[in-house]
């Protein structure tokens, strides 16, 4: 082994640090292409499953980087059809967004885009196509982006746990019905075949070790329940962003695109199994399971701490604020009479004929207008009325936002919201991130169908 002496060590590191940061250079800059790939999804009795992901596998490459640093990503449309990539809960410049028409334009089949940006925040996010994403992300364009804390707690194993809910035919291939009316006026989308794949795979662990996992709900409709068996923790962070006081891991309720960091200790013993199942209204079913090798210690490790704090601004106050209430309407059993779509004043049937169901403020699709307009430093106030039969999973792009909990205290910080059905629910945050930025719903059929919106950041 290379024995550096300690001298000759910080030499070399401070003269490094003397020159220019290296410029952009597209040839170094690591490729994710958009293309179509065969996997064995199932099980290796079933033939491979042609899917469409990045670098042609699904879920696409995990990306690591350690916070505060630039992420260069070269994308590259090996698609037949146009996409582009959205780096789900980054606080990052507009212009990286990933939302065609808003933030870029679209990128052609054969045309490529390079993302360059900054990461703020530590946690747990990913990266998903922004383009026909009820078709896109079902077919697998998505990948988890994991942004490491300096001094990250310790643990034995640190591990990705991406869950996705696939529709598929008898001989495991993407049933292509993507915009069924029937789906998109219920609960969406919903699958067949339930799958959690972890990065590093993990098939062994030990009594008393202590895991690390990172759940990504990556369906495009369904709401995953989950439990860990033979395993005890806290819930650590939520959508990324570190809780203050970290919660008891029993139940895991994740919408479409929300996450959950876990930090847990394996309490199962030598001849029992630790098991991560879905908890579903009839089965339940293992996504993953662990055998029991042994004892790693006699005695549990130390009490789970928090995560270190990530630089965002909390609300402090709502004194000043901008109200703007949202109210959600439409869905089977809505009784929605008409919407304004692309402009124009339209009955129910006329919507439907649109592949339009839902409206946010009787407005169905991308308005001209934003919900609200802000300016940097001005807190908003969006009160969500779900006027409909169904739940609703709200994302914001650009920032984190936080609940106005009933007794006027502020919930942990998030980036998508699961709003039950008839339920009115608040948010509000503090514009620090200047840009166009989408709030819509990523049951992402009701998207397709209608539930989008836009907030306008002034600087
Ligand atoms: Cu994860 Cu607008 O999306
Ligand atoms: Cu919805």
């Amino acid at each position: 082994m290379l024995n550096l002496k300690r001298r000759q060590f910080l030499a070399g590191a401070s003269a490094a640090a003397l020159l220019p940061k290296p410029a952009l250079s597209l040839e170094m800059t690591e490729v994710l292409e958009a293309k179509s790939g065969a996997v064995s999804l199932v099980s290796s009795d079933y033939p491979d499953t042609q899917i469409w992901g990045y670098n042609g596998g699904v879920p696409g490459p995990e990306i690591r980087i350690p916070q505060g640093e630039w992420l260069q990503r070269r994308l590259l449309n090996s698609l037949a059809e146009p996409t582009t990539i959205h780096w789900h809960g980054i606080r990052i410049n507009n212009a990286m967004d990933g939302v065609p028409r808003v933030t870029q334009d679209a990128v052609q089949p054969g045309d490529e885009f390079t993302y360059n940006f900054e990461v703020p925040d530590a946690g747990t996010y990913w990266y998903h196509s922004h383009f026909n994403t009820t078709e896109q992300i079902s077919r697998g364009l998505y990948g988890a982006l994991i942004v490491e804390e300096p001094n990250a707690p310790e643990v034995d194993h640190d591990i990705t746990v991406v869950v996705d809910d696939w529709r598929l035919s008898q001989d495991a291939q993407i049933d292509p019905d993507f915009s069924q009316i029937h789906d998109w006026s219920h609960a969406g989308r919903l699958g067949n075949f339930l799958k959690a794949t972890l990065t590093p795979t993990l098939t062994e662990v030990k009594q008393n070790q202590r895991l690390r996992l990172r759940f990504i709900c990556v369906a495009t409709d369904r709401v995953m329940t989950l439990a860990m068996l033979g395993m005890e923790g806290k819930v650590v962070a939520l959508d990324g962003m570190p809780l203050d006081v970290p919660t008891p891991a029993e139940l895991l309720t994740l919408g479409p695109a929300q996450r959950a960091d876990v930090i847990v200790d394996v309490t199962a013993a030598q001849g029992e199994q630790a098991i991560i199942g879905f908890i579903g209204r009839e089965d339940n079913i293992a996504l993953a399971s662990f055998d029991i090798s042994g004892q790693a210690s006699l005695a549990r490790r130390p009490e789970i701490a928090p995560l270190p704090a990530n630089p965002i601004q909390r609300l402090t106050s709502l004194s000043g604020a901008q109200i703007a209430p949202l109210n959600m309407e439409g869905g089977a059993m809505g009784g929605l009479q008409s919407g304004t779509y692309k402009g124009k004043q339209m009955t129910t049937e006329e919507l439907v004929q649109n592949g339009q169901i839902w409206t946010l403020n009787g407005v169905a699709g991308l308005p001209e207008t934003p919900l609200a307009e802000v300016a940097l430093g001005e807190t908003l106030r969006i009160p969500i009325i779900n006027n409909t039969a169904f739940a609703h999973a709200m994302h914001m792009h650009g920032a984190h936002f936080q609940e106005v909990l009933p007794d006027g205290s502020f919930g942990p910080l998030r980036d998508t919201i699961l709003i039950e059905r008839q339920e009115t629910r608040e948010i509000a945050f503090t514009a620090s991130n200047p840009g166009d930025w989408v709030f819509h719903c990523h049951m992402l059929s009701h998207q397709a169908a209608g539930m989008i919106t836009w907030i306008k950041v002034t600087s």
